[in-house]
Order: structure tokens, then sequence, then C-alpha cells
């Protein structure tokens, strides 16, 4: 690892307007303020992930560091370059994949994508060849090499594009939800993708809404809201802020829905979320004081069957609910 230059993506009060007109006959002007200031930066060699609910503004971040989106107000380094006015000289040592995006040819094979997509990076023709074969193996596509995409699965497309955005052998990769639709088994597969090539030296900074796929990738995460950083560190540091914090989860036959809300009025129990099923209802409760709550628990419920209780520390999920799900009113 570098020594130099170890925070290779600075972000400093970056502020993002969109300027709209809603509406088909009475155009009005309508402003949504994306980025409030955000502030955060990444060091050389980490997984970095951007975590937040819809409309955060994790997206519109990643288009301003690969070049696509102007900020408002604000500073960005990436590479010690300036996306917006460094654009061309930093795309070379860039490359990013965002969810749901079609660039890749279907009527193309795995190969001629690759080579496609080489072309424009100006990859030496006398290159390409063995680093397209080394990468269509990095994604374990190199048996469909010359199949057209448009007979792959979602999960072999996702792979191709991971493909697609190293052509260029980038030294940072953007990537916007890269497991979203895949089954389990293809997105774990995509996981250890992401790990080998950061052992190889490659920044990453991804976003996902799954917080597990965070707490297994991710050196440092950062967790969003409308704009604004809430907080920025290691999913174990993170998870230790909330150490006072338990998790209390039961399921209970026999019970109303509005029985289940008054727990929400005592002080020491937070977050109550339940789901109810056939027969029973999932509950689960934060609570600073889990021994004052299984009694309260019971004391509330009389008269119903209470089953599988657990008294756990909290997940990144759960730190999630508490840090971002509880704010929303
Ligand atoms: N081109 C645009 N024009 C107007 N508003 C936009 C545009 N792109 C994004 N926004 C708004 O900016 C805010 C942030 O959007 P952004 O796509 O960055 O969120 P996100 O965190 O990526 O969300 P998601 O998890 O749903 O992908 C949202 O309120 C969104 O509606
Ligand atoms: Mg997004």
């Amino acid at each position: 690892m570098s020594t130099i230059n170890n925070n290779i993506i600075n972000v400093s009060q970056v502020k993002r307007t969109y300027k709209t007109e809603v509406g088909i006959i009475k155009k009005k002007k309508k402003e949504v303020d994306a980025l409030k200031g955000l502030s955060f930066s990444v060091n050389k060699g980490e997984i970095f992930g951007l975590l937040g609910p819809n409309g955060a503004g994790k997206t519109t971040m990643i288009k301003i560091l690969t070049t696509m989106l102007t900020p408002s107000s604000g500073e960005v380094s990436v590479l010690g370059l300036n996306p917006v006015t460094d654009a061309k000289k930093l795309r070379p040592h860039i490359n990013f994949i965002l969810g749901g995006e079609r660039n890749l040819y279907w009527r193309l094979s795995a190969y001629d994508n690759l080579a496609y997509f080489s072309d424009l990076y100006k990859i030496p023709r006398s290159e390409q060849h063995g680093r397209i074969q080394d990468l269509l193996e990095l994604v374990g596509l190199q048996d469909v090499a010359h199949q057209r995409v448009e007979t792959f699965s979602k999960g072999m497309k996702q792979r191709l594009q991971i493909a697609r955005g190293l052509v260029n052998n980038p030294e940072i990769l953007f990537l916007d939800e890269p497991s979203i639709g895949l089954d389990p088994v293809s997105a774990r597969k995509l996981r250890e993708i992401i790990r080998q090539l950061n052992d190889n030296g490659t920044t990453i900074l991804l976003t996902t809404h799954y917080m597990f796929e965070a707490d297994e990738l991710c050196d440092r995460i950062a967790f969003i809201d409308k704009g604004e950083l809430i907080e920025v560190d290691s999913p174990q540091n993170i998870k230790q802020k909330t150490n006072n914090v338990s998790v209390v989860e039961f399921s209970v036959i026999g019970i109303e829905a509005t029985k289940i809300q008054e727990f929400t009025h005592h002080p020491d129990i937070h977050h109550v979320q339940f789901e109810q099923q056939e027969f029973l209802t999932k509950v689960k409760l934060h609570t600073t004081d889990p021994q004052g709550a299984v009694p309260i628990i019971y004391e509330n419920m009389k008269g119903a069957i209470i089953q599988d209780l657990s008294i756990t520390k909290p997940s990144l999920e759960d730190v999630y609910v508490q840090l971002i799900g509880g704010k929303v009113s």
C-alpha cells in the first residue's frame, strides 16, 4: 500500500441541487437538494460502502466522483484530480458500473463486448486478447466467451459488467448496487470477485441496500440520509457504538397488533417492528434494558403464547434502522 497519498477520494462540503420542472400544462420549477454538504474520504486500497435509503444521494455522489455530474458547491478530488476540471485526465484511471444500466451490446458476444470497450479505452490491440481472457476468467465467463450476451442470465450479465468495468485496469472502481436482483449464489460470487479485485489493489466504492453485504465486504461505511452524512466508520465500530442496545426478538400467537404498539410508549424500549404472519406475529424491539424489557413483554402479552424469544447484539441492519429508520417521521 502506498504511503505517499493514502487518501484517494476526498469529498468536502459537497452540495448538489437538481432543478426540474413539474406538471404538464402548468410548469412549475422544483428544486431538490440531493446532497447538502457531504464530506468523507476514502483511503487507497479500501472497500468503502455508501449506504442509505432511497433518495439519500448515493448515486448522485457516485456520478459526481466519476465525472458525470458537477457539484453545485464544495470540493471533490479523486486520485488528486478534480473530476470537473480534470475529467479527461481522470477517466482512464477509474471505472464504474451503475445499477440497472444497459450498456452492454446484447447482440455481441461477451468477448466482443470487452474488445469494444477496450478499444474505447485505447488499450493496444496487442494487449487486448490476454487481458480479455484474464477478465473472463476472473468473472467465470470463459466458457461462454463467444456466446451472445442476450442469451445470458442476469447474474452472467452483471459479471460481464464487472469485467467491462475492469478493461482499463482502474485504480478505483465505483459500483452502484452491484448485487441488485441477483440470486444468493450469484450475489456471493460477485462478492468474491469484489474481494479478489480488492486483494489485487483496486480501491472500491460501492453502494448497496443489503446490510450484511456491506458488513461482510466493507472496510468502512458511510451512512447517508437526505443528502447528509449520519455516520462513517468500520462496520465493527459502528456496531459497537450501540453497545448498550440489545435486540429482543420473539414470535407471539393470539395478540392484537395494537397491544404490540403499546410497547413504543415504554421509555427503555425503542424501535418496535412487527410483522404479521399467518398465525403469529414476529416482533423485534431495541432496548437498553433487556432484563427489564422481558418481564414487560410477558406482562403485556398475558394469555398469549410467546415463542423463540432471544436477546442479541445489534446487527448492522439494526444499527441502520436505529440511526436512519428511527428518524423517519
Ligand atoms: N436527474 C434528476 N433530476 C431531479 N432530481 C433528481 C435527479 N436525480 C436524482 N434526483 C433526486 O435527488 C435525490 C437523490 O437521488 P439519488 O438517485 O442520488 O439517491 P440514491 O441514494 O441513489 O437512491 P436509491 O437508493 O433509490 O438509488 C432524490 O430525491 C432524487 O429524486
Ligand atoms: Mg441510487
